[in-house]
């Protein structure tokens, strides 16, 4: 059986057959690729590349037009929806993003503005137009957005933590106040990813980066429940209904009999967790994505190649497997590795891509 390119991605996701192992990278777009660098270049800061849709639009085909990756995904980032509520957003060179003015007070909570996405996130909607049209029907698009958790760390941080003190603080002495924060995020980001599909987006992804910081029950009350709320938002809406969701929460593998619940379609795994167990206990309806160590990307081929062929292994022959890594891929990252990534995945034969239909 051959699969269309631009079915592999969609079909995986709904863990129909396909007759490659589809395939893409989180932060496939970005400084390990000279061309990045260069289009960053011409812009004064990051910010300014997410805000120029012509600009975004490039960023995001860079990547395929080096590599026969199976989806695009857009070029943005999960803090412009913050932004859009008023917090002012800078990236620091070395230190990555600031919030000038985080919320630590319910006052703080009640200043934020809820965006309207055609509006305060025009930017984003325009470049996933713009995508679309150059994009062809090539590949698909995947839009995505933060979850309430992970934002909400940002949010009352103001910057990247180890330690979350700030907003474990909070919800250790006023959950229900971090309650009114999570609220209103949903409420955002409801918004922020329908209009994403209406713009052209072909499938949804939630980042929980920090879900994983949180300890069992207050996994389940913080961040998985609001992205529970999220995905039901988005299934209630006529223009995401149809698109596949992927949830990503790194950390979660203690809980992924909860995540299983969240309604989503695709769980994205860090390569904390393996794949065959993950399949087990995730259930047969529920298709995943990843999950190859990001610094294995720094060691030999042969050792590449063996690390990747582990986990298309392990997967054996489910249908329903995107090939991508644990996390977002790092700015040393050498290009050759990236390469032989791409070719051994579309390279492996397994014995369902081999018979097809069974
Ligand atoms: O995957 C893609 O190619 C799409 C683009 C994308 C970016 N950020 C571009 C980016 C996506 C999906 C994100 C999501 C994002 N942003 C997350 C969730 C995923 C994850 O990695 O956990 C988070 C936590 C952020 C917040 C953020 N943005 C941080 C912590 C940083 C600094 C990181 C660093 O390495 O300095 C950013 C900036 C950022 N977002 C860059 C890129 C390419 C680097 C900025 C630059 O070019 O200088």
């Amino acid at each position: 059986m051959s699969t269309a390119k631009s079915e592999r991605f969609l079909r995986a996701c709904r863990g129909q057959p396909v007759d490659r192992t589809p395939v893409w990278l989180m932060r496939q777009a970005g400084r390990y690729l000279p061309e990045y660098r260069a289009t960053r270049a011409q812009v004064p800061g990051f910010l300014d590349l997410c805000q120029n849709p012509e600009l975004a639009c490039e960023v995001t085909l860079q990547p395929l037009r080096r590599f026969d990756l199976d989806a695009a995904i857009l070029f943005s980032d999960i803090l412009t929806v913050p932004h859009a509520m008023g917090l002012e957003l800078s990236f620091v060179d070395g230190e990555g993003p600031v919030f000038a003015n985080p919320v630590r007070t319910t006052q703080d909570i009640q200043r934020l503005h809820q965006p309207d996405p055609e509006q305060e996130l025009r930017y984003v909607m325009d470049a996933v137009r713009l995508i679309r049209h150059e994009l062809a029907g090539r590949v698909p698009l995947i839009g995505f957005a933060g979850s309430p958790w992970t934002l909400a760390c940002y949010m009352i941080e103001g910057r990247g933590s180890r330690d979350f003190q700030h907003a474990k603080t909070w919800l250790y002495s006023d959950p229900e106040s971090l309650q009114q924060l999570l609220d209103r995020l949903v409420a955002a980001l409801i918004g922020y990813l329908r209009a994403q599909a209406a713009a052209g987006a072909q499938a949804l992804m939630l980042f929980d980066t920090w879900g994983g910081v949180l300890s069992t029950p207050a996994y389940r009350h913080f961040s998985l429940a609001p992205m529970q709320r999220v995905i039901a938002g988005l299934r209630a809406s006529a223009e995401a209904a149809p698109l596949p969701i992927i949830l990503f929460s790194k950390g979660s593998g203690n809980w992924l009999e909860a995540v299983a619940q969240s309604g989503a379609d695709v769980v994205g795994l860090d390569w904390n967790t393996e794949i065959d167990q993950a399949r087990e206990r995730l259930g047969a309806k529920i298709s995943v994505q990843g999950n190859l160590d990001p610094m294995a990307l720094y060691g030999h081929p042969t050792l590449l190649r063996a690390e990747i062929e582990r986990i298309l292994t392990a997967n054996g022959s489910r249908p329903g497997h995107i090939f991508n890594l644990g996390h977002g891929i790092t700015p040393q990252t050498p290009i050759s590795n990236v390469e032989i990534l791409v070719e051994t995945v579309h390279a492996w034969k397994n014995s369902h891509n081999e018979y097809g239909e069974y």
